[in-house]
């Protein structure tokens, strides 16, 4: 696809009806484990996806964008095959809510963002849920937080074709200012977990990428979820009673470590151990405690890397030299894996010499630029778009 290098308002007509945003995401850990009933703890961060709808004339919806060239326009009911272009994942959710029954005028949508692509901090998650949230307005209506964001892992699994679980969605939609997500993924319950306590006050949340491309609709992602899959399969046959790997412990793993692969019994301890370190996690945050709170994130890098096998050089240097630097309590890679970003746990005042130093060191190793984002938590979807929504006249 080419970019576009038409502006956006030159390719617009019809009256401006509203303008909308999602953020993205950083995990700050529990990593794979929300397609198995497991737990999560990300947060939203300062990058948007903006979306701004039009009246239309002809009846129809049309998707653009500012990031390519293609523009896409569907008649209301239409169930049009994906195209594996970006408007996938916009229409995807269109067609998720007119099959939930929303009546949705025609409009014109353009979306625009700040969102870095392919970084693994949910450029599509946050498409996704701008998307949702724009055309609910535009319908009057609203939905709450855990039927929009399942409704856009539907349209990112069926649509689009991207098996991905649903801490994106989730927390691109349901995140709050200043605090982190723990989300349990089995019944989508969750705990707002301030960022600012105690010691955690003095530090910062440093998002390094690597500036190697990830992507869930490559192979690697789906192969690791069927291993998933096909070991927690083989415990529940074991363990009647085991729901999922949510569940499971390292014992009832051991008990049946012969009926499992090789990748599927490393690919298994990596989730039930990563449970076990955002349980740690939310204490340290309770504790307000950076330096328990770092260590349960390196230990999570570590399993990542010998266990899950979802790591790369480019990451695994920038783990490695991240915490040998002054003020860094904990570093990992984020998100899908085979490639994107670290996030990295680092004394606000220590923040300019680890990212200078950091920078300084990939250069020289790999001899490419590294980009770094200080990150506070900002609002999700629902909270930031709040005032078009109260418009609404009924919740579904
Ligand atoms: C991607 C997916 C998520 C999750 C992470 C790994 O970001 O979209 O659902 O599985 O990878 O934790």
């Amino acid at each position: 696809m080419k970019p576009s290098t038409e502006p956006f308002a030159a390719r617009q007509s019809g009256t401006h009806l509203g303008e909308f945003s999602a953020p993205a995401r950083v995990n700050l850990i529990g990593e794979h484990t929300d397609y198995t009933g497991g737990l999560v703890m990300p947060m939203a961060i300062p990058f948007s996806t903006v979306a701004r709808l039009r009246t239309v004339t002809d009846g129809r919806y049309t998707f653009s964008t500012d990031m390519f060239e293609s523009v896409r326009s569907i008649r209301p009911h239409d169930r049009p095959s994906s195209t594996r272009e970006w408007s996938d994942y916009p229409v995807g959710v269109l067609l998720e809510l007119e099959q939930r029954g929303v009546e949705i005028p025609p409009f014109s949508l353009h979306l625009s963002g700040s969102v870095p692509l392919g970084a693994g901090l949910s450029s599509s998650a946050s498409i996704e849920v701008v998307t949702a949230i724009a055309l609910l307005a535009h319908a009057t209506t609203t939905l709450q937080a855990e039927v929009i964001a399942l409704l856009c892992q539907r349209a990112e699994n069926n649509y689009v074709g991207s098996p991905c679980g649903i801490m994106d969605q989730f927390v691109v939609t349901a995140a709050r200012k200043e605090h982190a997500l723990l989300l349990n993924t089995r019944d989508l319950t969750f705990e707002l977990l301030p960022m600012n306590k105690g010691n955690l006050a003095n530090c910062q949340i440093v998002v390094a990428n690597s500036g190697v491309r990830h992507s869930i609709a490559g192979g690697d992602y789906g192969v690791r979820r069927r291993e998933v899959e096909a070991g927690q399969a083989k415990l529940r046959d074991r363990f009647p009673d085991l729901r999922d790997l949510g569940d499971a412990t390292i014992a009832q793993l051991t008990a049946c470590e012969h009926q499992l692969s090789p990748e599927s019994l490393k690919r298994c301890r990596h989730i039930i151990s990563e449970n076990e370190r955002v349980r740690e996690a939310r204490e340290a945050m309770l504790a307000g405690d950076p330096v328990r709170l770092g260590a349960a994130m390196t230990e999570a890098h570590a399993s990542e890397r010998d266990e899950f096998e979802c790591s790369i050089e480019e990451i695994d240097f920038l783990v490695e030299t991240a915490v040998d630097l002054r003020g860094c309590f904990g570093a990992r890679l984020t998100g899908g894996g085979f490639g994107g970003c670290t996030v990295n746990l680092v004394n606000a005042a220590d923040v300019d010499s680890f990212t200078a130093a950091l920078k300084a060191a990939y250069r020289e190793k790999f001899d490419l630029a590294l980009e770094t984002y200080v990150c506070e938590a900002v609002d999700g979807a629902l909270a930031r778009n709040a005032a078009h929504l109260n418009s609404s006249q009924e919740k579904r």
